[in-house]
């Protein structure tokens, strides 16, 4: 399965929206029609996003290629900006737009043409890296999860999430094949139900045994004994190890605590703000009410209601048992630790 891929000068990207219900890809022509994908959700989590910027720059400057360098270099800021605006909190859509805004800078001296090429090779890399780095993250990640191990996991972290394999469920894919019989409680996440679009989803396509929860059983199932362990994605880490994940990942967090319940996040180095000291920091994406007040045309609350939908929370770094990345695990995560990540 490939979350996004370069077909005949296109991006295509599995609509995520229409999962688990129908499975088709929508194309991207230029940065405008890849910043609405990233908005409307046809492509969610944080390195797809990531990813998935990067060829948006890259189709604008395939479609400027050959331009003049005034020309080319406005058609670029105006990609630049629309895909910044595109949404807020996942850190990796920022790292890649400014990956692909120093391959601009460093291909100045040649052709727009070459310019161009040399964008569209590195969003090819950054999507190949993408892969690699989330099944470091999974061979990292798979010692932590015991044989037998219920494997509780919020939203969808998984190869939808990323150019492939996933960040949590990496971790879950690479220990199940490190020979772990384990099995997987997926949250649903409400209100936009990642966990059970998604993750159930993926998990049924792979024969890993997965049982679906609504949000509000997890604390029942802990209490009960039936979780070993949690792994959850990321969208943004700030330097101190506080982590914005979708919204609720923060419930699950303190009942893990409760519960002396290991709570391990999962995320490559580019999602790691070093910009960011603290999590209070971090901006959290308002979404729309109707996600709340309905599904898909369906409405449950009356009208004209007060919503609120903030689509991620912050769970402080003493909650967070360990960090996975591709560099290694570090326990009780903090500032020193996450820097020294940096530093080789
Ligand atoms: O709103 P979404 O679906 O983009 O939120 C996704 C998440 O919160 C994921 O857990 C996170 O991006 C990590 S993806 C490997």
């Amino acid at each position: 399965m490939e979350t996004l891929r370069w077909r005949t000068g296109r991006l295509e990207l599995i609509d995520q929206r229409r999962l688990p219900l129908e499975f088709e890809y929508v194309a991207c022509t230029d940065a405008l029609q890849t910043a609405a994908a990233i908005r409307d959700m046809v492509v969610r989590g944080a390195p797809a996003i990531g990813c998935t910027a990067a060829y948006g720059v890259a189709l604008e400057a395939q479609r400027h290629a050959g331009a003049a360098r005034a020309q080319f270099d406005t058609a670029l800021q105006a990609a630049f900006r629309v895909l910044a605006a595109s949404r807020p909190t996942a850190v990796n859509l920022f790292w890649a737009i400014e990956r692909m805004r120093q391959c601009q800078v460093q291909t100045r001296s040649g052709s727009t043409r070459a310019a161009a090429d040399a964008m569209l090779e590195l969003a090819h890399a950054m999507r190949s890296d993408d892969i690699e780095i989330c099944r470091a993250i999974g061979r990292n990640g798979a010692p932590l999860i015991a044989q037998g191990a219920r494997v509780m996991t919020h939203c969808n972290a998984g190869a939808l999430a990323t150019a492939g394999h996933g960040t949590a469920l990496g971790v879950i894919r690479s220990a199940r094949d490190a020979g772990k019989r384990i099995s997987v409680i997926a949250n649903e996440t409400r209100p936009y139900l990642q966990g059970a679009r998604l993750t159930a989803w993926e998990m049924v396509q792979e024969n890993i045994p997965v049982t679906l929860v609504t949000d509000n059983m997890a604390g029942h199932l802990m209490q009960l004994g039936r979780v070993d362990v949690v792994v959850v994605g990321a969208d943004r880490i700030a330097v101190n190890g506080d982590t914005a994940n979708k919204i609720g990942t923060y419930t699950v967090a303190v009942l893990a605590e409760r519960h002396r319940i290991p709570f391990y996040v999962a995320a490559p180095l580019s999602t790691i703000d070093i910009a960011i000291a603290e999590g209070s920091a971090i901006p959290i994406e308002e979404r729309d009410p109707a996600e709340v007040t309905g599904f898909r045309g369906l409405h449950w609350a009356p009208e004209g209601v007060e919503v609120a939908n903030p689509a991620f929370d912050v769970t402080p770094a003493a909650l967070i048992t360990g960090i996975i990345t591709e560099r290694g695990v570090i326990m009780q995560p903090d500032a020193k630790q996450i820097r020294a990540l940096f530093e080789n």
